[in-house]
């Protein structure tokens, strides 16, 4: 595996291959990998020649009083893992590499960067928004793999290939989970051992949810707001939990079809995100 931090020899790597007529797949990190990050970039060797992974931590998505500075780096642990799974390219640049200037032309996602995890994370979706974008303009892939694991955050980057019509195709990986059912994510590390225990009742609401819908109820309020208390009363601290139009992520009402739930609870410190299609 090749690793660069500075732009200009990543481009110059990766315009051979591109001359060689190899295609490209990238999968953006923010590191400390874990089994969801390599099953992208596994998957990613299935959609093109070459697959180019990225880490990154970026400052420009956390908000003042969350983890930027004491998020886990681990990057030696995360290059065996890349280079075992067959990425060819790792760009692992720096704050100065990709920030040289601050940074004040920004992609402003619409509405959708408000609700559920923007509500909770004002400016969140446009530092990742930002980012990404300047990740496909340095990296140029053909074909880019983000999870639903963070599924509103595909949802931007979807909207966002499409309206800058970028020639990008964009594919959503399943979210990868532990044997118990919880979401993998670099925040889990946070967990006590008790909280880790707990843990895997969000996924638990989700599918009770799920299984009350398929079996006709309708009163999505009334549900999510069961389950909300529920979670709160085991310790949890919950931000939201709603039932959504997987193509929008606006309100469902009880006609529409293809529905996604949606929730992020705080556990202790750590805030588990986790969502299930219906
Ligand atoms: P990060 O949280 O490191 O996640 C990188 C990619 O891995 C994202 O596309 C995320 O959805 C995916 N992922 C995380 N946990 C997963 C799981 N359990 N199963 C499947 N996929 C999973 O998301 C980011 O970084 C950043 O916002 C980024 C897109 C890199 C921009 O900075």
């Amino acid at each position: 595996m090749e690793i660069y931090s500075n732009i200009a020899e990543l481009r110059s790597a990766l315009a051979k291959v591109r001359q060689e007529g190899r295609t490209i797949a990238f999968a953006p990190t923010m590191g400390n990998l874990h089994a969801g990050h390599i099953s992208l970039m596994r998957q990613a060797r299935e959609h093109a020649d070459c697959v180019v992974a990225s880490i990154f931590v970026n400052r420009l998505q956390f908000g003042p009083n969350e983890d930027f500075d004491k998020y886990p780096r681990t990057f030696d642990a995360d290059c065996t893992q890349l280079r075992d799974a067959g990425v060819e390219f790792l760009f692992a640049p720096t704050e100065i590499d990709l920030y040289p200037q601050p940074q004040t032309y920004v992609v402003e996602p619409p509405e959708i960067q408000f609700l559920l995890e923007g509500e909770c994370r004002p400016g969140h979706f446009r530092g990742v928004a930002t980012v990404v974008m300047k990740l496909f303009q340095i990296v140029q892939p053909d074909v880019a793999l983000f999870g639903k694991k963070d599924y509103q955050q595909l949802m931007v980057l979807r909207n966002m290939v499409s309206q800058f019509m970028l020639p990008i195709k964009i594919v959503g990986g399943e979210t990868v989970r532990a044997d118990d059912g919880l979401a993998l994510s670099s925040r889990n590390g946070y967990l006590s051992p008790e909280e880790r225990a707990e843990a895997p009742r969000l996924q638990q609401t989700l599918k009770n949810i799920r299984q009350a819908v398929l079996s006709g109820n309708h009163d999505y309020d009334a549900l999510c707001r069961m389950a909300s208390e529920n979670l709160d009363s085991h310790g949890w601290k919950t931000d939201y939990i709603s039932i959504r139009r997987q193509q929008d992520l606006g309100p469902a009402s009880a006609s529409d079809t293809d529905l996604v739930v949606v929730a992020a609870s705080k556990l202790g410190t750590p805030r588990l995100l986790d969502n299930i299609e219906i």
